[in-house]
């Protein structure tokens, strides 16, 4: 089946008591098991939900990987995996990543003794300067938010594999309609569902996609004994909105490229980001204050994986 139709399927089930066709949205704490002894497989949704199952299926599924998880927030997502790590480990990563990724390094982790150096991650160079005998894995962004920075993945992992470290690619911006960095031999793929996946502003959600079934039973390990997850409700808005994401990444796309192209006449305007085999669109006006406006879109990239 070609991808376009396996994210159309997104969700699509045949629920054995109704026949429903859409994944129910599953509202429970507990589940009865139906005799002594006996289970239907789920007992307390903090450890699994059907609703929450089909979504981590979906995304797994997509991304190519080994085990999916879908978490509260991409923040979340990105938690749990760092929860993999110990204190004295030290991450290579992306330098204008996500903020709040940022924050969360500097401002949590390095208290519980995770250290990390930033740099700039579209150089493979600079990001095999910065490792260090404790490092443990190289984190990146690509394209970076906001700068819109690309990242070579395959060298990336080429240069991780040398030396024997993990690779975390947060996919959020390209999707996996786009780009799918789990083919290209990274261990984990994260992402801001809360973006273009679920695509309709409705809900904050996170995802996290190991490529190996054994990282994948450690990070669901994570989740349950941390109790990070999506709720049924945020599952089952996500399942829906990702049904229409390759129709919307190639509208995004093209009205990215129409908008950077007004930008880039446009006297107040002093520079537009916009790597053009990513579509990405990021502008900084000329105004004082150096007001900055960013948007993100894709137009031609499917030629990088299709
Ligand atoms: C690239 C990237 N990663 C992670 C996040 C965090 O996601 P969330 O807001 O769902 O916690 C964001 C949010 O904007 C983001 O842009």
């Amino acid at each position: 089946m070609f991808w376009e139709s396996q994210v159309v399927h997104a969700g699509v089930c045949t629920d054995p008591v109704t026949g429903a066709i859409s994944t129910p949205i599953y509202q429970t704490s507990t589940f009865r098991h139906p005799a002594l002894g006996q289970s239907t497989g789920f007992d307390y949704s903090r450890s699994h939900n059907p609703t929450r199952q089909a979504v981590e299926q979906t995304i797994a599924n997509l991304e190519r990987g080994a085990a999916g998880f879908a978490f509260a927030s991409g923040l979340a997502a990105i938690t749990s995996v760092l929860m993999l790590f110990r204190a004295g480990d030290h991450f290579v990563i992306s330098e204008d990543c996500y903020g709040g990724t940022y924050r969360l390094l500097d401002k949590v982790f390095r208290q519980f003794g995770l250290e990390a150096t930033f740099v700039d991650s579209s150089s493979n160079e600079k990001i095999a300067a910065a490792i260090l005998p404790n490092t443990r894995a190289l984190f990146v962004e690509t394209p970076t938010n906001p700068l819109m920075k690309i990242v070579d993945l395959r060298k990336l992992v080429g240069l991780a594999r040398m030396n024997n470290l993990f690779t975390i690619v947060d996919n959020t911006f390209l999707t996996p309609y786009l780009q799918r960095p789990l083919e290209l031999g990274v261990d984990v793929v994260l992402h801001s569902g809360s973006k273009y996946l679920s695509g309709h502003n409705d809900v904050i959600c996170g995802l996290a996609v190991a490529r190996e079934r054994e990282l994948g039973e450690r990070i669901g390990f994570i989740q349950n004994a941390s109790g990070n997850i999506l709720g049924p409700q945020d599952s089952w808005l996500l399942l829906r909105g990702m049904k229409t994401l390759a129709l919307r990444m190639d509208r995004h796309g093209s009205n990215a490229r129409k908008v950077s192209g007004w930008l880039q006449e446009h006297p107040k305007v002093e520079k537009v980001y916009y790597p053009i085999f990513f579509q990405v669109v990021f502008v900084q006006t000329g105004q004082i204050g150096k007001g900055s406006l960013s948007f993100s879109s894709v137009i031609i990239s499917k030629q990088l994986v299709h």
